[in-house]
């Protein structure tokens, strides 16, 4: 009885202090836990994209989405219409948030978004391409985006000054058409997850993804607390295992402009099994050195795994005897381990070919590609291993590079807060999949 009074009280109070209270997010008349976007990826050049309502008014815009990107740029030269937009004026809040104290001028014939006198400036980089911009303006303007309940999208949210990074139309090469940027989740203080959690108010710095590998349905993303609701209604926040999120101290940007850590996610892998045979790794290509050399990371711009010349080759070699005495046929490029689909029975799964273990922090802790994770359908005949070998003559930094065919119908939590990624089994394995995420609105 106490209690229940109580509650109506703080029920009063609340609503009192609701209608009264002055604040400068105006805009946000409720606090969400937790934010949804669908994402969807492109046939022709297997990058995700996301659409995000930004500007004034709202405009629907497209970005592909960069797993370990910095921030969110945008092509400023083109259509840039918006009465909110503001450039980050050099010394103010928004150039120390994007850490960043290079000041510049701007000589071209017009000013306007990308284009004013004494802003900050960052270099954003299109990942894909590897093309980089020496002279992109910090800016700000109105964002928006669903709110979920974990089971249904649900209240549009408004932030009124998010900071993103005015880049140009040539950086736009190699992206899918239609898309005016990329969309970075990665380790800065103005990645999407950063200031979702910083300019909302009890909101976690925490995000998931589950990507599909349709090209005609969505899968989700989530920002902040939120459980993660499959149909016909998994819950896979309770399904989740462990691992210690680890830093590479040192830019892994094609092009760095200035010292910083990288803004990718990396992982301690210690092996690869493959139907549990190990596949021999030299030791020190799995950890990260003084100048941010080896180490395993996580990427959605990279569409296969790329593994580092020799161990792509033991990774290849192990793989081709355990699928044992299947004959081959001939590679089709990117990759060199080709077969008929017809040699391999479909299940849930996709084609029954040997497993992939990627083995984390303890032999109990690893994640288990099968048949659609690992394999490529190349052509309606015929199936090939989907992994690529990074170039010999220019190694990577980065000797393993997790890509997105092997991040699909997987979910991944990145905890922020707590460093760490969970993630699920395969959701084909609990019948269900990234698509299947509920995107009627109940708002
Ligand atoms: C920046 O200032 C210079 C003079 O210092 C001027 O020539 C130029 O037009 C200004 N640019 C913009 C975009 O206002
Ligand atoms: C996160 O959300 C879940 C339900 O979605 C709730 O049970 C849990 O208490 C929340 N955690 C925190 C720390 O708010
Ligand atoms: C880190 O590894 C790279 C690549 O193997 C090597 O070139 C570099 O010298 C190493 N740096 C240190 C400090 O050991
Ligand atoms: C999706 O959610 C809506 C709103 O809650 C509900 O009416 C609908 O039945 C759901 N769809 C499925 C397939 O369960």
């Amino acid at each position: 009885m106490v209690s229940s009074n109580f509650h109506i009280l703080l029920f009063l109070c609340s609503i009192i202090f609701l209608n009264i209270s002055p604040s400068i997010n105006a805009k946000i008349s409720f606090k969400p836990k937790a934010l949804v976007l669908p994402v969807r990826k492109d046939a022709s050049t297997n990058q995700y994209i996301v659409q995000l309502r930004q500007r004034t008014p709202l405009q629907p815009k497209r970005f592909a989405v960069d797993l370990g990107g910095p921030y969110l740029w945008a092509n400023c030269d083109a259509d840039y219409v918006s009465s909110s937009y503001k450039a980050a004026r050099c010394g103010s809040s928004q150039c120390s948030l994007a850490d960043t104290k290079d000041c510049r001028d701007c000589f071209e014939s017009k000013s306007g978004p990308g284009c004013f006198n004494n802003t900050c400036r960052l270099y954003p980089e299109n990942t894909v391409s590897g093309r980089t911009l020496i002279s992109g303006v910090v800016s700000q303007d109105k964002l928006a985006l669903h709110s979920t309940n974990g089971f249904n999208p649900s209240k549009f949210v408004t932030l009124p000054s998010f900071v993103f990074v005015c880049g140009s139309s040539n950086l736009l090469e190699d992206l899918p058409k239609g898309v005016i940027g990329m969309a970075g989740l990665g380790r800065t203080k103005i990645s999407l997850p950063n200031q979702f959690s910083s300019s909302l108010s009890n909101f976690h710095n925490k995000f998931a993804i589950c990507l599909t590998s349709s090209t005609s349905s969505n899968g989700v993303i989530f920002f902040g607390n939120s459980s993660y609701v499959f149909l016909p209604g998994l819950d896979l926040s309770q399904q989740l295992l462990y691992t210690p999120l680890i830093r590479n101290p040192v830019t892994t940007a094609t092009s760095p402009q200035k010292e910083e850590p990288s803004s990718e996610y990396f992982i301690g892998l210690t092996s690869i099994k493959i139907n549990d045979k190990i596949v021999s790794i030299k030791k020190s290509l799995l950890t990260i050195n003084s100048t941010g050399f080896g180490g395993t990371k996580l990427s959605t711009v990279t569409p296969f795994t790329v593994l580092e010349a020799s161990i792509y080759k033991s990774f290849v070699s192990v793989y081709e005897k355990q699928v044992g005495n299947v004959p081959k046929v001939a590679p089709v490029a990117p990759f060199e381990l080709c077969y008929k689909s017809s040699s391999f029975p479909r299940e849930r799964h996709g084609p029954e070919v040997p497993f992939i273990d990627i083995v984390l922090q303890g032999k109990d802790v690893f994640w288990r590609l099968f048949g659609s994770n690992v394999m490529v359908q190349v052509s309606k005949d015929v199936l090939c291993l989907g992994f690529v070998k990074a170039r010999e003559d220019f190694p990577p930094k980065t000797p393993i590079t997790i890509g997105a065919h092997q991040l699909e119908d997987i979910l991944f939590e990145f905890d922020l807060d707590r460093s760490r990624i969970g993630f699920a089994g395969s959701l084909l394995g609990y019948r269900t999949s990234c698509a299947r995420f509920n995107f009627t609105s109940i708002a």
